[in-house]
């Protein structure tokens, strides 16, 4: 959602925050804004509307110093204009600020200040926070004690990032519970503050991360760090091995589809470092598990949003079909209000591409409150679901920028095959032959992936065909039920059509009433188990007079006759079809989208990391 990126040092601040803000812009934001300190005194810049508009406010009106901050806003409190967007500037026009987060006693503290002869300027919760700092510094004269009295007083989870003008020598940063994360990068004699690292990693790739009810004083040569309580502490600082290049589109239209065609980097490089050769183990150390404690596991609970609860989904049928452990799977958005039965033999397992999900981070606390083992399959590196899990896993796959997931739902696939196998392992669960077969199996997946790519042009004809379309229904069975929901998702969110996505054996109770000439459906159908099963379905569809689209794997002589289009998988092990799937039907949605000339990597009403409940 929201996007914080600040600089200190000697270079001119602005370029900098902008270019760290577009590589936030995936993120989602409504509105825009930028303050430096020019000649001694704050200068902001903000507006609704996206980053190109800024600039040109920056180009008519230009702005230069050493020290800055700047915000993508997601409107919460108040519309996206130009009162509302960030940063916000105290009354006495010293003191300024960038804010993530929602500040939930606003309305008694806006009341409070404006008792004391406040006047706000905006209908934004964040304003209040700018104020209550103005007035403890009143009383400090101390930047960094304002901010500590500021934040006993707020509720919420919040990152900020504060300068004043009457301290040029230093930004504070800070952050209160799960509201996003704030990363600082150490330059040289120069550093960098942001709240997701595709802002900064152009710049340094020496990162450290602040930790909840953490503060840190941030100045051009380093940072001293202290808790909310004043207690200091030694930061950790960890190298980010991100390339930038990652992070830019490079030769593909669209983030999106450079993301689909990384896949097959991206599910090499979700195994590098986790297979023993020699003996086709996989490894996994930094779940931190001894084979006592893998033998004392009773339940697995998953827990995630949108995509990845997909992947978690097809991760209940990995883990209980190899290491035979009973999973759970549930929304993350449900899982602290429901009273999930978990004791100390159960392990939360949250998935999260962002590992920022406010949801996904609150089951995670729910499932520690309960005395669980917590374990996280993450992709942003040093995120919070990655540090406050006992053992992670994390995907490997390089930043992710559309906001449509894709290889950051292919990956944790591949990663819940590897921990299903590895936990199969330590409990004794597999021969020798049998672990062989499944870890070559596993060695097969991106060859597929590439083979299933090459596909792409025959795709992208099937969209053209069905672009107009305003519904479609997609079915999918067993492992592949989760793909139906998956590719229906992908669908929905960047072209607006409704796509539903539905067990296939469910059709007969109800959504059958449905099909006619205006209703295609989309007939997931590797030659599997199910593979009868689906072929009925097909059947059914055409015989109520339904357009069928169908996945099929290669050599099929029986689904070409039966289906109007067909999108080809090359033969594929069951277990890992999810994977090869989903691949034509992010395709399929891709291509529709844009054929629409909608935006593919910013859709509508969308954010790509989503820290508010
Ligand atoms: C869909 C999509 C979302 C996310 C969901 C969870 O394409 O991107 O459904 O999967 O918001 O996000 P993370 O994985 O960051 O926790």
């Amino acid at each position: 959602m929201c996007g914080i990126v600040a600089y200190i040092g000697g270079q001119n601040a602005t370029p900098i925050v902008l270019g760290g803000l577009k590589k936030l812009e995936y993120r989602g934001y409504d509105s825009a804004g930028i303050a430096v300190l020019q000649n001694g005194k704050i200068e902001i810049r903000r507006d609704a509307g996206k980053i190109d508009h800024l600039e040109t406010l920056i180009t008519q009106e230009p702005l230069e110093g050493n020290l800055g901050i700047g915000h993508t806003r997601w409107a919460t409190h108040g519309a996206p204009n130009m009162q509302n967007a960030h940063p916000h500037i105290s009354s006495n026009g010293e003191i300024v600020i960038v804010h993530n987060g929602i500040v939930e006693n606003y309305l008694s503290l806006r009341e409070e200040l404006s008792a004391e002869g406040a006047v706000f300027r905006s209908e934004t919760d964040t304003e209040t926070i700018v104020l209550l700092i103005e007035h403890y510094y009143a009383v400090t004269q101390d930047l960094l004690r304002a901010v500590q009295e500021t934040l006993k007083r707020i509720k919420g989870a919040h990152g900020i990032v504060v300068m004043s003008s009457r301290e040029p020598d230093k930004l504070v940063a800070a952050r209160l519970g799960n509201a996003g994360g704030i990363a600082i990068g150490r330059g040289n004699g120069e550093m960098f503050i942001a709240s997701d690292l595709p802002a900064i990693v152009e710049h340094t790739h020496d990162i450290t991360f602040l930790d909840s009810e953490q503060i840190a004083v941030v100045q051009k040569d380093g940072l001293t760090l202290q808790t909310l309580a004043g207690t200091p502490i030694e930061p950790i600082w960890n190298h980010i091995p991100w390339d930038p290049v990652s992070a830019e589109k490079g030769r593909y239209r669209h983030f999106m589809q450079k993301e689909i065609h990384e896949q097959v980097r991206s599910l090499s490089d979700t195994m590098v470092g986790r297979i023993d050769f020699d003996d086709y183990r996989i490894m996994l150390p930094d779940l931190h598990l001894t084979a006592d404690e893998a033998q004392h596991i009773r339940k697995i609970f998953i827990t995630a949003c949108g995509t990845a609860y997909h992947a978690g989904l097809v991760g209940k049928i990995l883990i209980e079909q190899i290491a035979h452990i009973p999973v759970e799977v549930m929304v993350a958005s449900e899982f602290r209000y429901l009273d999930p039965i978990i004791d100390e033999g159960t392990v939360v397992l949250a998935i999260s591409q962002s590992g920022e999900t406010a949801d996904t981070l609150a089951a995670m606390e729910e499932g520690r409150r309960k005395g669980a083992k917590l374990w996280s399959i993450v992709n942003a590196i040093g995120s919070q679901a990655m540090r406050g899990a006992d053992g992670s896993i994390s995907m490997q796959v390089g930043p992710e920028i559309g906001v449509a997931s894709t290889k950051a739902f292919t990956a944790p696939i591949l990663d819940l095959y590897m921990l299903a196998v590895y936990l199969a392992d330590l409990r004794g669960e597999l021969t020798d032959e049998k672990r062989h077969e499944l870890v070559q199996d596993l060695l097969k997946v991106p060859t597929l992936a590439q083979k299933t790519l090459a596909r792409e042009g025959e795709v992208k004809k099937i969209a053209a065909k069905y672009k107009d379309i305003r519904n479609i229904l997609y079915l999918g069975r067993g492992i592949n039920m989760p793909i139906a929901y998956e590719g229906a998702l992908k669908l929905k969110e960047i072209s607006y059509i409704h796509a539903e996505g539905y067990p296939a054996g469910e059709m007969k109770h109800g959504p059958i009433a449905l099909i006619d000439q205006e209703l295609p459906v989309l007939v997931i159908a590797p030659k599997d188990k199910w593979y009868e099963k689906m072929i009925s379905q097909i059947e059914q569809a055409k015989a109520r007079g339904g357009k069928v689209i169908t996945i099929a794997t290669e050599g099929d002589t029986l689904i070409p006759e039966l289906a109007n289009e067909v999108m080809w998988i090359p033969e594929t092990p069951w277990l890992l079809s999810p994977v090869i799937t989903s691949i034509p039907l992010q395709l399929f949605a891709y291509h529709i989208a844009t054929l629409l000339g909608l935006d593919v990597d910013q859709p509508r009403n969308l954010a790509k990391s989503v820290t508010v409940e």
